[in-house]
């Protein structure tokens, strides 16, 4: 495994000195990155677009999405955030499905400043998947060393550095071993000491938006999207959030948030990432107007 990073920022500044941030790829995506952020363009007036590139090239292939740092992409993307001047008077955020959703948020919880004022998750797997169903993308090769790599270890320290799948692989068989050596997923999620710094921050947002894809055949499982995930010991039993430790310890301030009505659940019918610029407009625009 040779770890390839790239990763596809844009930024947008609102008219009322909003700026936005999408995060993506455009692996399964039948609006590209691009087409998402002219959309945009046309709908709002003097928006301002930033595209931050780590990497060689514009995402076009999976394998970009797959092997990389998760924890070093944040710390990248924070970096640039803090530098960019148009940005410091807050932006709202957008992350589309793989490691670039959670990615986003772990932006939200370790980099306040500048201020992230709305996050809008689009597929994205907050609790991480246990399952490769699709594999998301058209490369069988990838894919079959993905899996290679996760038997081998998804807990091992190589593996989590390299696959970002194993970096947002969570087993519920095998809770000890994911809470102990997930090294992205189970730090921002609070599976180790609470880190107050992290639900301070997250509290921060105006809105955190979270769409679920209801017929998504590529994340596993699809409940995920919604903050859900299988009850801890075994694999068939799903929990919502509101059921979850997470949210009954309020671990993160998402139990908070929500009675704030600050969380925003969005259920769409349609594959994963199939949505149309109609449906983009009406349901996630006036989230990026505000
Ligand atoms: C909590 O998160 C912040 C922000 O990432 C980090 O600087 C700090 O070291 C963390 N604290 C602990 C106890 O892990």
């Amino acid at each position: 495994l040779s770890p390839l990073t790239d990763f596809n920022y844009i930024c947008m500044n609102l008219p009322c000195d909003v700026f936005m941030c999408v995060v993506g790829d455009s692996c399964c995506n039948p609006l590209s990155m691009g087409s998402i952020k002219k959309m945009i363009e046309e709908q709002i007036s003097g928006v301002y677009v930033l595209s931050l590139m780590i990497g060689k090239n514009v995402v076009q292939d999976t394998e970009n999405g797959f092997f990389m740092d998760v924890n070093e992409q944040v710390d990248t993307v924070c970096s640039q955030l803090a530098q960019d001047k148009r940005l410091q008077g807050g932006y709202n955020a957008m992350g589309f499905s793989q490691g670039r959703s959670f990615c986003t948020r772990a932006v939200a919880q370790r980099c306040p400043s500048p201020p992230m004022k709305t996050l809008i998750s689009v597929g994205g797997q907050h609790q991480g998947v246990y399952g490769l169903p699709r594999c998301p993308g058209e490369s069988s090769k990838v894919c079959d060393m993905i899996r290679e790599a996760l038997n081998a270890g998804a807990y091992s320290d190589f593996v989590q550095k390299h696959l970002v799948q194993a970096q947002y692989w969570h087993d519920p068989l095998n809770d000890d071993l994911y809470k102990t050596h997930s090294r992205f997923l189970a730090d921002i999620n609070q599976e180790r000491a609470v880190n107050e710094t992290y639900r301070k921050n997250l509290q921060q947002l105006q809105k955190f938006v979270m769409v679920k894809f209801l017929q998504d055949s590529v994340v596993d499982p699809v409940e995920s999207e919604w903050f859900g995930f299988l009850k801890t010991g075994q694999a068939k039993e799903m929990e919502t959030l509101q059921e979850s430790v997470l949210y009954k310890e309020d671990r993160l301030g998402l139990a908070a948030m929500d009675k704030a009505g600050k969380l925003v659940f969005l259920g769409t019918d349609g594959d994963h990432l199939q949505f149309s610029r109609e449906w983009f407009i009406h349901n996630l625009m006036p989230f990026l107007r505000s």
